[in-house]
Order: structure tokens, then C-alpha cells, then sequence
């Protein structure tokens, strides 16, 4: 199964750049900032890696992107990511990363994006084409959002679309729709954390409000059948992160993971891996723990990559989807 699911070109949709921060690479770039760490150690760090819901994760997410100084750490994150997408049979890859993180603690949006732009230049050495997509952090301001959009436009050829992440308890989409009318109309692609933490109605608000093409994670919309069609109706993707909903406590246990009711309601559902190295696994860890928790049959987990590739920004004739084919043809599905 793991061979097979890895064998499968497929699309990564959700993953926040910041999230691929192994607690090796955290320290070796705090040794290189001269920076002193609270952690002791690697193993210190990764029991602290117990979490009881979305925002005790954020506090050491963002405690942990403090290390991020300089361009190079910037490249070298993405790059290491990179390679360990590609591994997993990752062609396509449509990066969040989070701005405000950054330049709240002084470091300029020229070194993030640069950082991050000059290894996402080379991924086509790994038969890999990306994207990346700018995050508001909505535990900020709507203001700040558009400040912070406002600051990004001069390197606005490097984007890929825009995002909403971090707490979502209280913090309603419409907050934030005066920042994606401003990146509608810069030409940008719109999608949105949504229903991870936060109601349906947050959900709603985001196709409503902010005009978004995609629902990050969208867990929640399963609670109102009225918004099931909805997505069915539009074929809004989902992008679901199996792994994160488990270790967050979105979910108790996979194997009630309402994915699989959405698929078969008609959702086009993907599989992510959000912020694999807090959540203890890459793309193809998340293929591998669902397919499981879910006894789904290979065609159905076929499936769900053949869908990555749909509910992608690439163009309906990639030559991707061809591949696809090919790929799941010689083995049979
Ligand atoms: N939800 C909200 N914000 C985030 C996440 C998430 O899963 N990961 C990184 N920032
Ligand atoms: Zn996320």
C-alpha cells in the first residue's frame, strides 16, 4: 500500500512552509542565528509535541518559526521540504506561508519571499511545479491583512493565491474581506482555513463573503447538510490533513473521520499534511493513516490524489493528468 500510495502523482494543496520545521533543522538554525533555545534537546522538543487543540499547536509553532532569520534559512526550509514532498510522489505543490509571523519580529517580507521563491525556483529539478500562497494570521487585524497584502504586491509575480490561518475561535472570515476583494482584484487565488475549529457558519462565510475557490481542512461542514450540497454543487475542494485533525483533537479517531462521508456525499476531498513536522507525518504518512482508519479500497485512495490534481491551480490540460492515468493504469485500478 505505501508504495503504491506513493507511487501516485498527486498535488499537495495544504502545508504551511513554517510547519516543515524539524526539530533538527530548529536547532542547527538557532546554533546558526546564535540563538539560545528553551528545549534542551531534540527529544525535549518533540515531547513538548502534545497538544490538546488548535491553539496550544500555534504557541509552539510560532515559538518554533522564531529560529527563521535570514534568506538562507528561509531556502533551506522550503528545500528540505521539497525533496521530502517529492519522495512522496508530490508533483505539484501549493505552499502557505505566513508573513505577518515573520515581519511582526522584524524580518523583512523580501527575505521570506526570496528565501522561499529561490528554492520553489529549483523544484522543477524535481520534476515539481509550485505555487505559493501568502496567509493572513486571523488572530490579526483585517487591517493588518491588508497592510500586509499591500506590502507583498511589489513581489506579486511570486504568488500563487492568498489564505486565511491561525486561531479561528471567534475570528469569523468576514473579518478579513476587505484584504481578499484587494487580492480578487490583483488576479490572486482565494482560499481559506475554515470548519477546522470554527463553526459551519465560518464555512458559509468564507464561500460567501471572502469568494474563496478552496476550504482548508472544512472538517466542520459535515454538521450542515444544506452546506454538504453546496460543495457538492460547486465542486469546492476540501483540503483535509487526517494526521493534524488526530494530534489537534479536531477528530477522535480516524476511523470516524468524516471524510470518507464527504467523499461519498460527492466533496471533492484531498489529503495534506498541514504541518508535518508537528504532526508526525509527510503527504504520504496522511494517505497511509486515513486509506487505514478508514479501510478504504485502492481505487478510493486513487481517488483522492486523482482529486489533489483536479482541485489544483494548475490548467485543465496539464500534462499531470495524463500521467495520473498512466500511473494508475499500468498498476490496474
Ligand atoms: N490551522 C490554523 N492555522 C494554522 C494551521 C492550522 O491547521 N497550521 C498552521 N497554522
Ligand atoms: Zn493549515
Amino acid at each position: 500500500m505505501d508504495t503504491f500510495i506513493r507511487s501516485l502523482p498527486k498535488a499537495e494543496l495544504h502545508l504551511h512552509i513554517e510547519g516543515t520545521l524539524e526539530p533538527e533543522m530548529l536547532f542547527d538554525l538557532a546554533r546558526r542565528n546564535g540563538l539560545a533555545s528553551s528545549y534542551g534537546s531534540v527529544a525535549e522538543l518533540r515531547a513538548a509535541y502534545d497538544f490538546s487543540d488548535l491553539q496550544s499547536f500555534l504557541d509552539i509553532y510560532y515559538e518554533g518559526a522564531s529560529v527563521l532569520r535570514t534568506e538562507e534559512d528561509f531556502f533551506d526550509l522550503t528545500w528540505a521540504y521539497l525533496n521530502r514532498a517529492a519522495a512522496d510522489g508530490v508533483r505539484r505543490a501549493e505552499i502557505f506561508f505566513d508573513p505577518q509571523t515573520h515581519t511582526e519580529r522584524g524580518v523583512s517580507i523580501e527575505t521570506v519571499i526570496n528565501g522561499i521563491g529561490g528554492a520553489l525556483d529549483r523544484s522543477h529539478e524535481l520534476g515539481m511545479s509550485t505555487g505559493l500562497i501568502l496567509c493572513f494570521l486571523r488572530h490579526l487585524s483585517g487591517k493588518q491583512a491588508l497592510e500586509t497584502l499591500e506590502m507583498a504586491l511589489p513581489h506579486r509575480d511570486r504568488l500563487l493565491g492568498v489564505g486565511l490561518d491561525s486561531s479561528e475561535a471567534g475570528r469569523p472570515p468576514e473579518l478579513f474581506r476587505a484584504a481578499y476583494d484587494l487580492a480578487r482584484q490583483e488576479g490572486l487565488h482565494l482560499v481559506a482555513h475554515a470548519g477546522e475549529e470554527g463553526p459551519p457558519e465560518y464555512v458559509w462565510q468564507a464561500l460567501d463573503v471572502l469568494g474563496v475557490e478552496r476550504i482548508d481542512h472544512g472538517v466542520r461542514s459535515i454538521e450542515d447538510p444544506v452546506l454538504v450540497d453546496r460543495l457538492v454543487a460547486d465542486q469546492i475542494p476540501l483540503t483535509m490533513c487526517p494526521l493534524s485533525n488526530l494530534k489537534l483533537k479536531v477528530v477522535d479517531d480516524l476511523n470516524h473521520h468524516p471524510l470518507a462521508q464527504l467523499q461519498d456525499s460527492g466533496v471533492l476531498v484531498t489529503v495534506n499534511s498541514d504541518d508535518p513536522a508537528y504532526f508526525g507525518g509527510y503527504v504520504g504518512d496522511n494517505y497511509v493513516a486515513i486509506s487505514a482508519g478508514l479501510d478504504l479500497r485502492q481505487s478510493e485512495t486513487a481517488q483522492l490524489a486523482r482529486n489533489s490534481l483536479t482541485a489544483s491551480f494548475i490548467f485543465d490540460d496539464d500534462p499531470l493528468f495524463a500521467e495520473f492515468d498512466r500511473v494508475a493504469g499500468d498498476q490496474k485500478i
